[in-house]
């Protein structure tokens, strides 16, 4: 059973694609805890399972996943959970911001009948059309979009995708869920517009006193709108604890460089300056999954996996060789 004070917990996630007749292992034995209105970051490069950890912990990862480990929303176990429920922890429970907003909503109806739908699986479904059409509008407005009623009647084509995005946020504030997961919201997106969702998400999540994983390649965007910070390398989580302190005191010599890599917090990606690149996921390291590139590994990274160790109070780390573990 989990916490009570977490609404969502991740246990010891493993995730394996399988392709033609190999075996990708990606996400190995990840762990992450988000607290009720807690906003809580997920970084890490392009290809080490971000937007895979997210897909798990809605129950909708493509059919040649393989996974194992334990997803806990509310204390109850989603992979135990039956249809009826796994359809009301993704109606009601968790609302996914999917990185690429063209994906997101159906093409062949309007954002007025994709609405409807949503929120009637929200409401009681006597609740009249006209009062459901109502709380669409004002979601719309909510989001800062510019004549919501022509957006209603608009099917998604017609819309930018920064408004597709916008439309997807109103969606999942209007429907009552508890937790955003915010795949890299607006990355598709041109810098302002990214800059606009963002607020956008700070602002609501601020007003509605909702949960947030904010998976994010960009340690500005991830330093300005998180509290609590996990840094992911190839599929594990490495170091975790109070953004402030992960950011001022890094241990993981992969956090360490990433920082290294960026003179100033402005939101640029990331490592483009750290030599090497992340595993071939067919055949991944025995041991520690950074000790190829790691400046500072020993024997022991190559042949163990380390622990997660407590550091300092609140502090997390996976690796034998940080300051604080041995
Ligand atoms: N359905 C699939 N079949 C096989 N491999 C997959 C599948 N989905 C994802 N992968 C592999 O899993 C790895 C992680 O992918 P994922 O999309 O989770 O990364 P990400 O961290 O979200 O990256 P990005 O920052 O680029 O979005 C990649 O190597 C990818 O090729
Ligand atoms: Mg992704």
């Amino acid at each position: 059973m989990g916490k009570e004070e977490n609404i969502l917990e991740v246990r010891n996630l493993s995730v394996s694609f399988k392709v033609m007749d190999q075996v990708s292992h990606v996400v190995d034995g990840l762990d992450f805890f988000v607290g009720r209105g807690q906003r809580v970051g997920l970084v890490g490069e392009s290809g080490c399972g971000k937007t895979t950890t997210l897909k798990a912990i809605l129950n909708v990862l493509p059919r040649n996943a393989i996974w194992e480990g334990d997803v806990l929303f509310e204390g109850k176990n989603v992979r135990e959970m039956g249809r009826e429920e796994l359809n009301h922890l993704r109606r009601k429970g968790a609302g996914m911001i999917f990185q690429d907003p063209s994906s997101a909503l159906n093409p062949v109806f309007t954002v007025g009948d994709q609405f409807l739908t949503a929120l009637r699986y929200t409401y009681d479904t006597k609740v009249n059309k006209k009062v459901l059409w109502q709380q669409a509008l004002d979601a719309l407005s909510s989001v800062s979009l510019p004549d919501p009623e022509r957006i209603m009647e608009n099917y998604p084509f017609q819309l930018s995708g920064g408004m597709r995005q916008r439309v997807c946020i109103a969606m999942t504030i209007a429907a009552g869920r508890q937790v955003l997961l915010a795949d890299e919201p607006g990355t598709a997106l041109d810098v302002t517009i990214q800059d606009q969702i963002l607020r956008l998400i700070n602002r609501l999540v601020e007003e509605k006193g909702l949960s947030v994983v904010m998976v994010s390649h960009s340690l500005g965007v991830i330093r300005e709108s998180t509290s609590y910070v996990n840094i992911m390398y190839a599929g594990t989580i490495v170091e975790s604890g109070v953004t402030d302190q992960v950011f001022s005191h890094p241990k993981h010599p992969y956090t360490k460089a990433l920082m290294a890599c960026i003179p100033k917090l402005t939101g640029a990606g990331i490592a483009e300056g750290i030599p090497g690149r992340i595993p071939d996921y067919l055949n991944p390291p025995a041991g520690c999954r950074f000790c190829p590139r790691c400046p500072m590994a020993e024997d022991i990274c190559r042949k163990q996996k380390p622990p997660r160790t407590e550091a300092e109070p609140g502090h997390w780390v996976r690796c034998f060789c940080a300051e604080g573990v041995r």
